[in-house]
């Protein structure tokens, strides 16, 4: 969700403001995937590298992640939607994680979609916190090194419980990964939009899925073989 301090800059307003229109593109962008029966749907909200920004933007974000966690329980709830959150939740200040838990906590029966909120999210921690998870098992004898397959790597990322990622989609003109998921995208498919995230609405969020559909998701075979 890429682009809000730049859709500030081009109207006039301080960054803040860019992020509070960036929280309603979140909401519709959610109803949205619910409402069209999508499983999962996963928001690069706040990176571990975020943490470098300036201290008043940082806090900021997280004051907003409050308000809207508090604001939109009722639009998970309505919708049937369960919150989850992958990332280093202990960096976050008490009041965030309280916040976080409870609504995870209140939402956690719910199974028309999972919204996974990657918060102090950075995939190369993940990876590295797989690695040390493997070794530690694999020197207290619980796992042999022989066994080390895919399956088991996905069972210890933070993602263990969802699928691969289908489709990938960055706004605001950037076309980088900035380390959100390496593993899971390894045969997603890229969809980039010069679309600021305030701008970002439910005809974009179509553009970007109609566009997936009318590719052809080989997985190294041929197309020959698909249509068989
Ligand atoms: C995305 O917008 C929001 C977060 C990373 C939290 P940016 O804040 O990165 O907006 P730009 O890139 O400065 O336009
Ligand atoms: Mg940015």
């Amino acid at each position: 969700m890429d682009g809000n301090g730049r859709w500030a800059k081009q109207k006039g307003y301080v960054r803040a403001i860019g992020h509070e229109n960036g929280a309603e593109s979140v909401r519709e962008a959610v109803e949205s995937c619910a409402e069209l029966g999508i499983a999962n749907l996963t928001l690069y909200a706040f990176s571990t590298e975020n943490w470098n920004r300036p201290k008043l933007e940082v806090q900021l974000l997280m004051k907003l992640l409050v308000k809207s966690l508090k604001k939109e329980i009722k639009t998970l709830q309505d919708n049937n939607i369960k919150l989850q959150a992958i990332g280093n939740l202990e960096d976050l200040p008490k009041t965030a994680k309280k916040e976080l838990l409870e609504v995870i906590d209140k939402t956690k029966n719910n199974n028309k979609m999972t919204l996974t909120l990657a918060l102090s999210y950075g995939s190369r921690e993940e990876i590295i916190s797989v690695i040390k998870a493997l070794s530690d098992k694999v020197k207290n004898n619980i796992i042999s090194v022989e066994s080390i397959d895919e399956s088991i790597i996905n069972g210890h990322l933070y993602t263990h419980n969802l699928p691969d990622v289908d489709l990938l989609i960055r706004t605001s003109g950037e076309q980088r990964i900035s380390n959100f998921l390496l593993w899971q995208i390894a045969y997603a498919e890229l969809y980039f939009t010069n679309i600021l995230w305030p701008d970002f609405k439910r005809e974009h969020l179509y553009d970007a899925l109609i566009n997936y559909q009318n590719r052809e998701r080989r997985f190294g075979k041929t197309s020959e073989q698909l249509s068989k």
